[in-house]
């Protein structure tokens, strides 16, 4: 190698650095760079990866185009590096794929990578070396109390299927990053996304993910709400998606039915009180220092609240008035995909859904990976 090519791989010019383009008219979000020495984004220097770092944190989702090759490895190697606590654990246990869990059909692991899975629609046989694999994309036909009718399904409506924090929300912490890779994307093809009692109709591609800012939640609250917020501690049931599996979500993803249909806690895996999820209601942004509403409400079982423990159904209740107030057109980013997106979400700041449903003839293929971190977040008041 000539002398000149060791400076040019070694010392990028000043300005050959990672670069951010806040998306126009949100309060979140941006568009990133990469610098040209780093094609595969697990080769950023440290400074670069300081920047990227801090725009996750501070967009909170950020989106790096023309990745569609990237190595499973790369993408583990890069979502590890946002949180030096993690072991390198996937962000779910075993249970994630137990019989009676909700999130039991939801991809299939890498193997030369298991903390990334393979997520999308359709046949994907042969895909990183698994020899069968057929994708299903996760609708709200199967998990909500009253899904559209055919009709309305077949007039191009759908709904947020589940809003959600990536986490086992049992004995693990939740991993400060996701990261979510489009590799087959058809795009083009529009829905339309609404939620019973409420004339606020979202448009995207079919299959957008939607995002909702755990902050703007925060900065939108009362102040009195704001306090009580600040006060509550959302303790998460055992086992939660093995609780939750025989219950039905509200229409607009938030939280659960309330019928009395949750797994008896004596016909669970066996699980410990020590282990059981207790975490502030209010995450603080390490970076921004901004408080975040950051809570799975369909996962929840308790809330300990400045004014008295609240149960089950009531702790449902109150996380859903707190949540619903954002389902309008300038706090839902829904990301319409584009071959080879790498969408990271800061997952500690951020709600996150899948909307839309696919036809008989869909097709996407997406590698997701997030790993459960070494430490639980904090409230700093
Ligand atoms: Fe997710």
């Amino acid at each position: 190698m000539s002398a000149t090519a060791t400076i040019t791989q070694t010392s990028p010019a000043p300005a050959d650095i990672l670069r951010v383009e806040p998306l126009p008219g949100r309060s979140f979000g941006a568009r990133i760079i990469l610098p040209s020495y780093a094609k595969d984004p697990k080769d950023l220097n440290d400074a670069d990866f300081d920047r990227l770092y801090k725009a996750v944190h501070t967009y909170l989702v950020v989106v790096l185009p023309g990745l569609a090759d990237l190595d499973p490895t790369s993408q583990y190697l890069l979502t590890k590096r946002f949180d030096p606590t993690c072991e390198g654990a996937y962000g779910h246990s075993k249970e994630f794929r137990h019989e009676k869990s909700v999130l039991r059909n939801d991809g299939s692991s890498v193997i030369k990578q298991p903390q990334v899975q393979i997520l999308g629609q359709g046949n994907a046989d042969g895909h990183e070396g698994v020899e069968k694999l057929t994708l299903r994309h996760p609708t709200h036909m199967s998990f909500h109390k009253t899904p559209l009718s055919e009709q309305e399904m077949a007039d191009g409506y759908t709904r947020f299927y589940r809003w959600h924090i990536d986490s086992a929300l049992y004995e693990l912490a939740p991993p400060v990053i996701t990261t979510l890779l489009g590799i087959d994307c058809p795009s083009g093809e529009r829905q339309k996304i609404k939620v019973d009692n409420s004339d606020v109709v979202f448009e995207s591609d079919v299959a957008a993910t939607a995002f909702i800012s755990g902050a703007d939640a925060f900065d939108s609250l009362s102040d009195e709400l704001k306090q009580f917020a600040l006060g509550t501690t959302v303790v998460y049931a055992p086992h939660p998606y093995i609780y939750i599996s025989g219950a039905k979500a509200t229409s607009d993803g938030f939280t659960m039915v309330s019928e009395g249909l949750e797994t008896p806690l004596d016909e669970l895996p066996p699980w410990e009180d020590a282990k059981i999820k207790r975490l502030p209601l209010v995450w603080t942004n390490p970076v921004t220092g901004r408080h975040h509403l950051q809570v799975h409400g369909c996962c929840i079982w308790k809330l300990e609240t400045p004014n008295g423990v609240q149960e089950l159904d009531q702790a449902r209740q109150t996380i859903h008035s707190l949540m619903t107030p954002q389902l309008t057109h300038d706090r839902v980013y829904l990301h319409d995909w584009q071959k080879g997106d790498l969408v990271i979400f800061f997952n500690r700041g951020v709600w996150h859904s899948v909307t839309g449903q696919f036809g008989p003839e869909g097709h996407r293929l997406m590698h997701q990976c997030n790993i459960a971190s070494g430490v639980d977040p904090v409230c700093v008041k």
